[in-house]
């Protein structure tokens, strides 16, 4: 396992107050989580490249950019040129994982590829290699205060033991109703990099939440 990351996903904030959202949370998070969807591959519709250059601008946490967008082979690559620091496009949504991977990288970001509630994990597991990042969504992808569903940990188990074995260097980050209840068990399922929207921007103190949350993963 390699140290824990605790990324709040801005998507739980006031998006006229991102200032304030990123302010909150600097001292203790480790990534910033940016939830770009086109209400297309999700129907719900949030934020694109011109809100993600002001955000790398304002701030020097890392942007972890998850894409919930169609034809990521043409969009993903504009987030890496812009400065993320990862940048994660779901399997479903993309014709070629591996040539994005590419792009990605040659880009200089970290190169991320999602799986939604209803897609398994095996049929990705040989493309790991070209990865940085595997994100295993907790609930179906587009909209933040869902309930975390437990069974979906098992794809957790499968691709940390795949990573395992082919001795991949792979962060598997788990998003989707992470809370004070539920990353115990995403860490125990081999989870090592953890979103959390509601539990930490509607907590009273957020970086007291993920003071917490921290805690109970590494528990
Ligand atoms: C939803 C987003 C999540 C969302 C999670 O599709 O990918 O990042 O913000 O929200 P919570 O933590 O409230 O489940
Ligand atoms: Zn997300």
């Amino acid at each position: 396992r390699t140290d824990t990351v605790i990324a709040p996903s801005l998507l739980a904030a006031d998006f006229a107050r991102l200032d304030e959202a990123m302010a909150a949370v600097a001292g203790e998070a480790d990534w910033l989580h940016v939830d770009v969807m086109d209400n297309h591959f999700v129907p719900n519709l949030t934020l694109g490249p011109p809100v993600v250059k002001s955000l790398k601008a304002a701030t020097s946490l890392p942007l972890d950019c998850h894409l919930m967008i169609e034809d990521p082979d043409r969009w993903a690559v504009g987030y890496a040129e812009l400065g993320a620091y990862n940048v994660t496009f779901h399997a479903e949504a993309a014709a070629d994982p591996v040539a994005i991977a590419k792009d990605l990288r040659a880009a200089g970001s970290k190169a991320g590829l999602a799986i939604d509630r209803d897609t398994p994990v095996e049929e990705f597991l040989d493309i790991l290699p070209a990865f940085d990042t595997l994100l295993i969504m907790t609930i179906k992808a587009g909209f933040g205060g869902q309930s975390f569903i437990p069974e979906l940990l098992d794809k957790v188990r499968t691709a940390r033991q795949s990573a395992r074995s082919g001795h991949l260097e792979l962060r598997i980050e788990v998003d989707g109703g992470i809370a004070d209840d539920t990353i115990a068990a995403a860490a125990e399922a081999g989870a090592d990099a953890f979103v959390a929207g509601t539990a930490i921007y509607g907590a009273q103190d957020p970086a007291e939440a993920i003071r917490r949350l921290r805690a109970l993963a590494d528990s």
